[in-house]
């Protein structure tokens, strides 16, 4: 696969800086809080460090001062005045090579949260980054700027997930993530929810409660993202950036992208809610990858809780009409509860579906390996999210060979005892279905 042709478009990076940046040297004296106003701050790094949005010259460092991170306001304990905090980026763990360094403000507007953009780094590199606050020293985030647009880098490691219902599990999944390394993470969808306790009911019952009426302020946000962090497997996990990407020939997205006929009949039953209520829209991108030569066109998607591959078809209403792309559908993190591992081909949809090949309704993430001949795609399961610390296994491997559009299945560890796959797993999207006669 021609890695050269990826162009990097950030989805979420806008242009202009979130906060004032002071770049290099001290802090300025006139930022310098007077002695007098100096109040001695409780460790205020309790929600960690983050990084995202990576390009090839930088990326954003992110993190919030919150000595209470649960406290009902939202506003994380902190006194209602501007914080300055120090930041560091180096080329080392131990920071003996310090390339960066400057001071932002953290105002109480914004919930003493910063974000630190950097441009002008050097491509494909890894880089370390702390914050500090008065004595107050933040753990070291561990980030990398993007390949090169113009380069070819030997591999590529990108994982991708969604859904992460505080309510239905534990994160376990994230940490699973982090410890495989990948060099970057695209987030799908349903990065927190914004139900009120209890409102979104996991098949067996929920696990723990969300703190705090249903999202609907950025104070309620950012308590919400506070308990969150609380998650005792997150907490072993590094920080997962909450941003997706889009490459040229990846689309990243969270609407289920190839047909899904639910009626076993001469009916074609399929969700509104999905891109099978977009005909027009679905037939006009899947076209436009045919008339601008994308050379393997992947759809990857998220929210629809449960793993799902896919052929893309130029038309689906024909059954020997060709196949131009792939669909990889990455399950949930915790959404839905433990789920169960099923036969592979078990769906009953996969009888009269014929271009989805997987379908597994266990939680999990996807992780690609994508190189110059090849994307490689391992479908990684959980086998619970209801106690911490579970295992992650592969269940299913997918290979894309370059310029061969669609699937082929190379690594297959159905559990043991055979089972059919349950009723549809999809509980985070509408289902509004439409009925259509086939021509
Ligand atoms: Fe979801």
């Amino acid at each position: 696969m021609s890695l050269s042709r990826r162009t990097i478009l950030l989805s979420g990076l806008a242009a202009g800086a979130a906060g004032a940046v002071v770049a290099g040297g001290a802090l300025p004296a006139s930022a310098a809080p007077a002695p007098s106003r100096t109040r001695a701050l409780s460790y205020p790094f309790t929600l960690g460090v983050a990084s995202g949005d990576p390009d090839h010259e930088g990326f954003v460092l992110w993190t919030r001062l919150a000595p209470q991170p649960l406290a009902e306001d939202g506003l994380g304990g902190m006194p209602d005045r501007t914080v300055p905090v120090f930041w560091e980026l180096a080329a080392d763990e131990r920071f003996r090579h310090v390339v960066r360094r400057g001071v932002v403000d953290a105002h109480a507007a914004s919930a003493h949260s910063v974000h630190v953009e950097l441009a002008g780094l050097l491509p494909g590199r890894e880089y370390f980054y702390r914050f500090r606050v008065q004595r107050h020293l933040s753990p070291v985030g561990r980030t990398r700027t993007a390949p090169a647009p113009w380069s070819l880098p030997a591999t590529l490691a990108m994982a991708f997930a969604s859904c992460s219902q505080y309510e239905h599990g534990y994160f376990t999944a994230y940490r699973q993530l982090a410890e495989t390394e990948p060099e970057i993470v695209l987030h799908l969808g349903d990065y927190q929810y914004e139900y009120a306790r209890d409102t979104y009911t996991a098949p067996g019952g929920n696990l723990r409660d969300h703190e705090g009426p249903e999202t609907r302020t950025l104070a309620n946000y950012r308590q919400r993202h506070a308990q969150y962090k609380t998650d005792p497997d997150l907490q072993a996990a590094h920080a997962v950036a909450p941003w997706a990407v889009v490459f040229d020939d990846l689309l990243a997205q969270q609407v289920f992208f190839a047909q899904r006929d639910r009626d076993s009949g001469p009916l074609t039953v399929t969700s509104m809610d999905a891109w099978d209520g977009y005909l027009a829209s679905r037939d006009r991108i899947t076209r436009g990858w045919l008339a601008a030569g994308v050379r393997n066109p992947v759809v990857l998607t998220g929210d629809v809780h449960a793993h799902w591959a896919s052929d893309l078809k130029l038309d689906y209403a024909d059954p020997t009409s060709r196949t131009v792309g792939s669909e990889l559908v990455c399950s949930s993190i915790t959404s839905g509860g433990d789920g169960a591992d099923s036969a592979t081909g078990s769906h009953p949809w996969l009888a009269w579906n014929p271009h989805p090949r997987f379908h597994n309704n266990l939680r999990g993430y996807v992780r690609t390996t994508i190189t110059r001949e090849q994307l490689t795609a391992d479908f990684a399961v959980l086998p619970y999210v209801s106690s911490p610390g579970a295992p992650a296994r592969t269940r299913a491997r997918f290979v894309i060979e370059d310029r061969v559009p669609g699937l082929h299945l190379t690594r297959d560890e159905p559990p043991a005892a055979t089972r059919a796959a349950g009723p549809d797993a999809d509980a985070g999207q509408r289902t509004v279905e439409s009925e259509t006669r086939r021509p």
